[in-house]
């Protein structure tokens, strides 16, 4: 379980987190909405212990994360995955490499062991006939997929998703957003997901907090919130939100 609690963080003259409070229980996809530059990706960046909280708490399975030295960090980052924006791949890498670079850092393996593992990913992610392709090559789309496969290649209990459809078509969206609820419903992932999108909301998450001056001003199911007249469920749920 992530638990961040009254979280207060200033970043040079702004107070971005003003008692931020949330908690993502195993097993559950939790949507984390909201204007740009209100914080989410400031609330990712706690999680992975990339940014301490000036005051409150944050703590992954119990676990102070705040208080973790660095080969605590690194464990903590071994168990949790981070899908960034279009995927953040390295463009002079092949996908296969780009996807084996974490185990390569982290883990002691052998290579076949470690050639076995990318092949898996890729080929949940439906990327096994791109391994050999580099980064400028391929759309964003299997960008986004080749991102996901180097997120989950750690086998790790928790991935969290920076924005996983920005840039993506309606259909490539629903086929990322299925991804993720198949990552929850056959690896057990539990999942922190940053995104603007009431479809990757609905099609993969089960609850959403939404975000308002430095805290969640609405917490739900997603059921709840796209019935729920709250300005900030219409703005982000309603008629006319993508
Ligand atoms: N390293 C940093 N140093 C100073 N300010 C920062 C830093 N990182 C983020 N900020 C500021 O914190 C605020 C929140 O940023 P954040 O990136 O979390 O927004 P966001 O909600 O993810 O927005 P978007 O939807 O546009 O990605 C912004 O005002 C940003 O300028
Ligand atoms: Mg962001």
């Amino acid at each position: 379980m992530i638990e961040i609690e009254n979280v207060h963080k200033r970043l040079g003259d702004r107070e971005v987190l003003r008692g931020l409070s949330l908690n993502v229980p195993k097993g559950v996809n939790f949507v984390l909405m909201g204007p740009s530059g209100t914080g989410k990706s400031v609330t990712l960046k706690h999680v992975i212990g990339i940014f301490r909280p000036d005051a409150g708490g944050v703590r992954v399975d119990g676990q102070d994360v705040p208080a973790m030295d660095r080969d605590e960090l690194m464990n903590l980052r071994k168990r949790m995955g981070y899908l960034f924006q279009n995927g953040a791949l390295i463009n002079w890498l092949t996908v296969e490499d780009n996807v084996a670079l974490p185990l390569r850092e982290h883990a002691k393996l052998a290579s076949s062991e470690i050639d076995e593992r990318v092949h898996q990913v890729l080929k949940l992610v439906g990327m096994d006939h791109a391994a050999k392709q580099s980064p400028p090559d391929i759309s964003g789309g299997m960008k986004l997929r080749a991102g996901l496969a180097r997120a989950l290649v750690t086998r790790p209990e928790y991935v969290l998703y920076d924005e996983p459809n920005a840039g993506l078509d309606p259909i490539i969206s629903t086929q990322i957003h299925e991804l993720i609820a198949e990552v929850r419903d056959t690896l057990s992932v539990t999942g922190l997901i940053v995104t603007h999108s009431r479809a990757c909301a609905t099609q993969c998450g089960d609850r959403i907090g939404i975000l308002e001056d430095g805290r969640l001003g609405l917490e739900g199911s997603v059921d709840e919130i796209v019935a729920s007249d709250h300005p900030l469920a219409r703005a982000f749920m309603g008629e006319g939100a993508d």
